[in-house]
């Protein structure tokens, strides 16, 4: 079932718990079941109860060997992620699935800015999902990735803002809240003027160095394109100028941009001259 659906179905015990096991993610791989009950000041009987029912609707993982627990699942997480969007009065309402990437969910929103999608962040999911199963690794894992992933494209975005990448409004758990871009990915257009066009992101990736943020994956269908521009998006796999191998992130980024370029338009830049402007503007 699907967020929008799920969302109504929850009361606010059931929230409760949620948030009870979302506080005690980082200490336990499954939280006991006592841990649950009296973090949510609901007696066991009613919190094992109330636990089942969220196992069969997979908003959770419910634990019997060794010791009760429970934990989230990737949906568990991006529910209550959103319920603490719209307790902060940043959503009002969730719409429709816009995408559906390698490691999220987007969905459009109606948010306090209008507007809106909520990206959730969903790591490792596709990739690990089978050996979670067969191993029983609980998925601890998963949940904190999928939150580090969301602060950090929170965060690389908050330091851009001005630049042509969508407004950052609000992050909880595995959610980023941002303004809703109504234009295409890149990789689906053709462009008219495709050399102004690599110029002006040329630029855009330059602004982003002198803020300190190399963006990490950089390619035809990060960028969004309209009548009106372009704007870059997802930032999980962003880096900080000075961090581990952030040169070589920034020269696979150019390079895959250029590559794009060559290959859909014929256009042909100078790898070192371009790496060469980015860098070399940096001081001012
Ligand atoms: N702010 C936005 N406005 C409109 N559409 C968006 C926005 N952010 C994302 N989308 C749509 O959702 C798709 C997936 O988003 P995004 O590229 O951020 O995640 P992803 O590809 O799953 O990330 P990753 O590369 O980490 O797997 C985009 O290609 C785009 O179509
Ligand atoms: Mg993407």
């Amino acid at each position: 079932m699907d967020l929008p659906s799920l969302y109504p179905k929850l009361g606010k015990n059931s929230w409760k718990i949620l948030d009870a096991i979302f506080k005690n993610l980082w200490n336990y791989k499954y939280v006991p079941l006592n841990v649950i009950s009296s973090f949510a000041k609901i007696n066991e009987e009613k919190t094992r109860r109330i636990l089942r029912a969220l196992g069969d609707d997979r908003i959770v993982i419910n634990k019997q060997t060794e010791y009760e627990g429970a934990t989230l699942t990737l949906s568990g997480l991006s529910l209550y992620s959103l319920h603490l969007l719209v307790e902060s009065g940043q959503v009002k309402a969730i719409g429709k699935k816009m995408g559906e990437g390698k490691e999220s969910l987007v969905y459009n929103c109606l948010s306090k800015h209008g507007e809106a999608v909520i990206k959730f962040h969903r790591l490792g999911y596709q990739s690990f999902k089978k050996v979670v199963e067969k191993r029983d690794y609980g998925n601890l894992n998963f949940l904190v990735l999928s939150i580090r992933s969301a602060k950090r494209e929170f965060s690389a975005l908050k330091k851009l803002q001005g630049l042509a990448v969508p407004e950052a409004y609000s992050w909880e758990g595995n959610a980023v809240l941002m303004q809703l871009i109504d234009a295409e990915e890149m990789i689906k257009v053709k462009l008219k003027n495709p050399d102004e066009v690599l110029e002006a992101i040329l630029e855009e990736v330059a602004k982003f160095y002198r803020r300190g943020v190399i963006h990490g994956d950089l390619s035809p269908f990060n960028i969004l394109v309209n009548e009106e521009g372009f704007w870059i998006i997802d930032f999980p796999q962003s880096l900080e100028v000075g961090e581990d191998n952030w040169r070589e992130i920034l020269h696979r980024d150019l390079e895959n941009l250029l590559k794009y370029f060559i290959r859909a338009y014929g256009i042909e830049r100078d790898m070192n001259s371009v790496i060469k402007r980015i860098i070399g503007d940096s001081g001012d």
